[in-house]
């Protein structure tokens, strides 16, 4: 089971936190090219009825509609956001994207046809299954592709199938959660301690919060208010967490200045004059 938390060995890195409210296509545009060292991320989709007719599987948690909306804003066109995440990535670098089995098939040929290569198929076995009229699907699935050359992994071993237990109960603030356990494996297997990771459709923050606990640097976009305040929360408490200990690097959140726009520590603000944008809601 990756449900512990994973520490990373090496020198002591700084480690910058930048959290966007917003939608990603919008937002992606200011992210430069060929300038993350890895993608990962659990994109929205529509939902299928699994085969019973004219419904959509309902769940306790879950706003599904009758169209298979899962979000309260429109599911963005995988053909819109794939591109950008390929432009932002630097070559020779990974990108991971979760999905279930009905758009894997999607975004796998959107993939290769904007010039990823496949990688690897990783299966998320859950602890929990939701009905079908087929086989109770108790699976989800991470397609891994590659910008450019072959890289060699940081580490290797890890064997392609991830037993997870699902966030539930009180614990689980939003309704596809993923726990973060396994998101740090695979970020110590594909990254160097102090790279930077991007997901522009964040959630509740558990890229972020992964980012963290491994010693990664972390942009994160999330387009629903409300999640959006509960990623910042659980990131700034992981944040609070990782600085008392005696890790091997230093966490920092980074704030756009409002006059010259650009993401710097507080103590860098002296340079341009301006003020942290503390209470802007969208920004940490
Ligand atoms: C599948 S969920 C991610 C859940 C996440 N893995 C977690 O552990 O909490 C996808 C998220 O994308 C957000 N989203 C939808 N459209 C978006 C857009 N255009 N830009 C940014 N975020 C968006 C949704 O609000 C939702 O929270």
């Amino acid at each position: 089971m990756y449900d512990g938390t994973h520490r990373n060995s090496g020198d002591n890195v700084m480690v910058d936190i930048k959290l966007m409210q917003g939608d990603c296509l919008e937002k992606m545009k200011d992210i430069p090219d060929g300038s993350v060292d890895l993608v990962l991320t659990d994109p929205p989709y529509k939902l299928a009825s699994g085969g019973r007719k004219g419904t959509i599987l309902p769940t306790k948690n879950t706003p599904f509609s009758k169209s298979g909306e899962c979000f309260k804003n429109k599911t963005p066109n995988f053909a819109k956001w794939i591109p950008e995440i390929y432009r932002v990535l630097k070559t020779s670098s990974y990108a991971f994207i979760m999905t279930n089995d009905r758009n894997l098939k999607e975004i796998w040929n959107l993939c290769e046809k904007n010039n990823f290569i496949f990688c690897e198929i990783l299966v998320i076995r859950k602890n929990t299954a939701v009905p079908s009229c087929y086989f109770f699907k108790s699976c989800e699935f991470v397609l891994m592709f590659r910008k450019g050359k072959y890289k060699k992994l940081e580490k290797f071993g890890t064997k392609t199938v991830f037993d997870v237990n699902m966030p539930r109960g009180i614990d689980k603030l939003h309704p596809t959660e993923k726990p973060t356990g396994f998101i740090e494996k695979i970020l110590i297997d594909t990254t160097k301690s102090g790279g930077l990771i991007f997901d522009p459709f964040m959630g509740s923050g558990s890229t972020g919060v992964a980012c963290v606990n491994t010693g990664r640097s972390f942009i994160g976009i999330e387009l629903d208010e409300g999640y959006f305040k509960i990623a910042q929360d659980r990131i700034n408490q992981a944040v609070v967490n990782i600085n008392k200990q005696d890790s091997l690097f230093t966490c920092e959140i980074k704030q756009p200045c409002n006059s010259c726009g650009k993401w710097e520590r507080e103590e860098d603000y002296d340079d341009c004059k301006g003020i942290p944008t503390k209470n802007d809601s969208n920004t940490y």
